[in-house]
């Protein structure tokens, strides 16, 4: 694999990651939560930051862009749809655009819902994904702008890469996740076999990520909404649209509270 990928845990619970492009040395940030933690990063791996790859225009994503832009000089590369939101994009992406790291190559994938514009990076040598609040492990982002329709559409496309793709997504939110993913689907085997994993690797204070799209598959309620074992746990008929089954299973997500 000639993308290294660094992963470091800043803010509250975002995680910061840094691709690193072998054969060129280019360096990405994927979203710029915070410049300190990411100029720290830099310099443990001494690596030279030339680009930034946001994902939204949440605050939590976009605030160590002006500061890492004066410091680094780096590129910055970001959605065409929130151009207007985020300040100091050089280079407007959207679905299906291919953008490139020196060697790295990487196809821009659309995932609307928690923002109208969000989009994901997928590395395409290395099977490596970059969801940051589209996807989670065993999760997804709140939908606070889009509708049902495009983010089930989005997700879609992410559960259509390949198996073996390694999934880095912006919050440590596991934990909290696999606790609403149990009290749904509580006999699935093998979200029960992760959500222990989980646990322990919390309380060991290790990342979750990355985690592969084929254990997401198997464990995460959200990627599952067009089978019918979820519209029944949704109390609804085992042949509602899987947009529908989508909608009721992030409500319920929204309005979970746990034991
Ligand atoms: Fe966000």
């Amino acid at each position: 694999m000639s993308l290294l990928v660094d992963i470091f845990p800043c803010r509250t619970d975002n995680y910061g990651y840094l691709a690193h492009d072998v054969t060129s040395g280019r360096t990405a940030s994927i979203d710029a939560p915070d410049a300190r933690a990411v100029r720290e990063a830099v310099l443990r791996r001494g690596w030279t930051l030339t680009d930034l790859f946001i994902t939204h225009h949440h605050t939590d994503h976009v605030d160590g862009i002006p500061a890492l832009k004066r410091e680094f000089g780096v590129t910055v590369t970001g959605p065409r749809e929130e151009a207007s939101k985020i300040l100091g994009l050089d280079v407007l992406v959207g679905g299906g655009d291919t953008i490139r790291l020196g060697e790295s190559e990487f196809v821009v994938l659309d995932t609307p819902g928690h923002t109208l514009g969000h989009i994901a990076y997928f590395e395409l040598a290395g099977r490596q994904l970059f969801s940051a609040d589209a996807l989670f492990s065993l999760g997804v982002g709140r939908m606070f702008e889009g509708k049902p329709g495009p983010m089930w559409d989005g997700l879609m496309t992410l559960r259509g890469l390949p198996d073996e793709t390694l999934i880095y997504c912006g919050h440590e939110y596991t934990l909290d996740n696999a606790r609403f993913a149990l009290s749904i689907d509580p006999r699935n085997p093998a979200l029960r076999i992760r959500a222990a994993e989980v646990e322990r690797m919390r309380a060991a204070g290790e990342f979750t990520v990355p985690v592969s799209l084929a254990m997401e598959k198997a464990t995460n309620p959200f990627l599952r909404a067009d089978d019918p074992a979820m519209a029944r746990v949704m109390r609804l008929p085992p042949d509602t649209e899987p947009e529908r089954v989508f909608a009721a299973l992030r409500k319920a997500k929204d309005e979970f509270k746990p034991e």
